[in-house]
């Protein structure tokens, strides 16, 4: 155990085996994974620093030097399209002294420039220009860089991981893509939708969006009677993702303003899906639209939600599509105001000195998935008992 393991800041035997107990038998995670700050700390540097985190889409970047900034647990890191239209995520703080050279937002440049003593980068992080540098003896600038990160991407999805050493994301999520593959996620066109700051734990609001169980309390007069929780079928997994399928009371597609993805299947349209990536990506799948959910995580207890908005060009292109989408966006943002308030209150109870890991029912198979996954993975990189 390393010094920083006697913070006594993880679980203990009996929790980790709780929670890796059958579904059946298990409990979840303790509320000290939600509020102590120094727990908080070993899942940023064990778990998240070594995860492949979900950055942005693809049709966010369209022409060479577009860009976006993203701040990752004290990282800020740049997103860029290069001149050879190869997409990087590069380091966004200079080579000289540390300054953060592009300010957070996005744009289109040519050439990155630190403001402080004008060192200038190519769009794939290599230093172009180091004005009054001559006397520096033994100073490279060849080899002077942006450090540049690993990056891969699925469906259309950009992902980053800090982690030289971690395992590629794609292969883990075979089953996943099989599943999904006839909404042809890739394709999809993204729009902003909105973005809310949050005062608790990113994981209450990520176990939140991932279970249908809360259909029969929190939103039992909005979601229920159309989307019952017991009709909720919840797919195995490797504890990487969690896949489950949400069909209509009557096996009927939901009434809606905005057309069909050209080419699904029947089936898919009278059914929503819910798959997340762990431990950011959250999708809620329709047959006409993907609501798709982005974290960013500030604190122990401070992250906003942002979500953003997936839809066939077809439907984009239509010249009523604001009007369509508006009962639409009226309907899930009165859900989303009925999750928000579960969240709150969740993190009331969250503080409790008495309260103690309570037990799963079998509906919500996906949040056993994710404690597992966070487990496992704090397991990896260290020792997480005390
Ligand atoms: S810190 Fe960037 S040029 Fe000096
Ligand atoms: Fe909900």
């Amino acid at each position: 155990m390393t010094d920083d393991d006697s913070a006594g800041a993880c679980f203990s035997d009996e929790e980790v085996s709780n929670v890796r107990k059958s579904l059946n038998e298990a409990s979840v995670i303790p509320t000290l994974c939600y509020r102590d700050e120094d727990y908080h700390r070993k899942e940023v540097e064990q778990v998240l620093m070594r995860s492949w985190l979900p950055v942005g889409r693809k049709d966010q970047l369209t022409d060479a030097g577009d860009y976006f900034t993203r701040n990752l647990f004290g990282e800020s890191v740049v997103i860029v399209k290069g001149a050879d239209k190869k997409i990087r995520a590069l380091s966004n703080v200079c080579r000289h002294r540390a300054t953060q050279v592009l300010d957070d937002g996005a744009g289109n440049r040519k050439l990155f420039t630190c403001p402080y003593h004008r060192w200038t980068y190519d769009l794939d992080g290599r230093l172009r220009g180091a004005p009054h540098m001559d006397e520096a003896e033994g100073f490279d600038r060849k080899s002077c860089r942006l450090p540049e990160f690993r990056m891969e991407t699925w469906n259309g999805f950009m992902f980053v991981n800090f982690d030289p050493n971690a395992a590629p994301l794609t292969p883990e999520l075979k089953p996943l893509t099989r599943a999904l593959a006839p909404y042809g996620l890739e394709v999809l066109e993204t729009i902003p939708f909105k973005t809310l700051p949050c005062n608790w734990n990113w994981k209450a609001s990520m176990e939140n969006f991932t279970e249908a169980y809360h259909h029969i309390g929190i939103h039992k007069d909005t979601v229920e009677p159309f989307m019952p929780a017991e009709k909720a079928r919840y797919e195995d997994s490797n504890n990487a993702y969690s896949l489950f399928w949400m069909p209509t009371t009557d096996n009927k597609p939901m009434p809606s303003s905005l057309p069909a993805m050209p080419g699904l299947p029947d089936e898919y349209y009278y059914s929503k899906a819910v798959a997340n990536v762990y431990p950011f990506l959250h999708l809620l799948i329709g047959g006409e639209i993907v609501l798709w959910l982005d974290f960013n995580v500030q604190s122990v207890d401070r992250h906003e939600l942002v979500w953003h908005l997936l839809l066939p060009a077809t439907t984009l292109e239509l010249p009523d599509v604001e009007e369509r989408l508006k009962p639409w966006k009226e309907r899930i943002e009165e859900i989303i105001t009925q999750d928000i308030y579960a969240c709150s209150k969740a993190r009331t109870g969250q503080q409790s000195r008495f309260y103690t890991p309570g037990r799963f029912s079998y509906m919500e198979k996906s949040v056993y998935q994710m404690h597992n996954w966070l487990v496992d993975a704090m397991n990896r990189t260290g020792n997480i008992t005390r």
